[in-house]
């Protein structure tokens, strides 16, 4: 009798102490947010130094804090992101993503934390004013973006898909593309560092910018959801916006 309960007493321990382990071990792995991001999209994720700052970089380390989490940022190809994202490899994907019927196939978004607009870029002295004259032109976007996807819908262009928008634009400057169709924050910035461009008044699309999440892990979509939710409310969003992007 005894025996037994000093045995199962000292069985009882180290079972608790095995949780123990694996329960603190297990909590020191997910104290990690892992974002997934493609930073050659300023003001939304581009690098300062080797750091990747930015909006969205700055929208997921608040959403991370809320949870306390530490976020980790892995940057890759624009279209590795939502595999990325699907495999586990990352919790979130955070890159000026656009919510579409097509996505949402494959993976769930947030709640939206932004409005945007893919508009045009072409050169100042260009006869395309508005989008409907890209009609039969050569178009440069970057790979695997909304742009690139509604692209194809104009009639008769030509598409060059580019790794990084800056390299689309840079096509631009050279007259190899006519035109360029980009998100609108990062059309301003790449119109502001190069010579002789502009941006169409008329915009291509609308559309909102959501944090992708794994289909299966709706945890993690209620928190993220709960924790934009907060950012909204305390003003801490509009706040992150406004140190990137300045009111016209
Ligand atoms: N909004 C566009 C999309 O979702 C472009 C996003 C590109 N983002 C980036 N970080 N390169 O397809």
């Amino acid at each position: 009798m005894k025996k037994s309960k000093i045995l199962s007493a000292v069985l009882g321990a180290v079972m608790f102490c095995t949780a123990c382990v694996s329960f603190t071990g297990c909590e020191a792995q997910k104290k990690t947010l892992v974002m997934a991001t493609n930073a050659e999209f300023p003001p939304y994720e581009f690098y300062e130094g080797d750091k990747v700052v930015g909006i969205d970089a700055e929208i997921a380390a608040a959403i991370a804090a809320d949870m306390g989490y530490t976020l980790v940022i892995e940057d890759m190809a624009f279209d590795s992101i939502i595999v990325a994202v699907q495999s586990g490899k990352a919790d979130i994907g955070a890159a000026g993503m656009t919510v579409s019927e097509e996505r949402l196939q494959s993976i769930n978004f947030s709640d939206p934390y932004t409005t945007a607009s893919q508009v045009v870029i072409v050169k100042e002295e260009s006869t395309v004013a508005s989008p409907a004259d890209l009609v039969g032109k050569r178009v440069g976007v970057q790979l695997g973006t909304t742009g690139d996807i509604y692209s194809e819908d104009i009639e008769d262009a030509t598409i060059e898909r580019y790794n990084k928008g800056f390299e689309a634009v840079q096509a631009l400057t050279q007259d190899k593309i006519d035109a360029v169709i980009i998100d609108r924050e990062p059309a301003k910035v790449f119109v502001s560092q190069n010579q002789g461009l502009k941006i169409l008044d008329e915009s291509f699309t609308d559309e909102e910018y959501a944090i992708a999440i794994a289909k299966e892990n709706e945890e993690l979509l209620e928190k993220v959801n709960e924790s934009i939710r907060k950012l909204k409310e305390t003003g801490k969003l509009q706040e992150i916006i406004d140190k990137y992007i300045s009111a016209e």
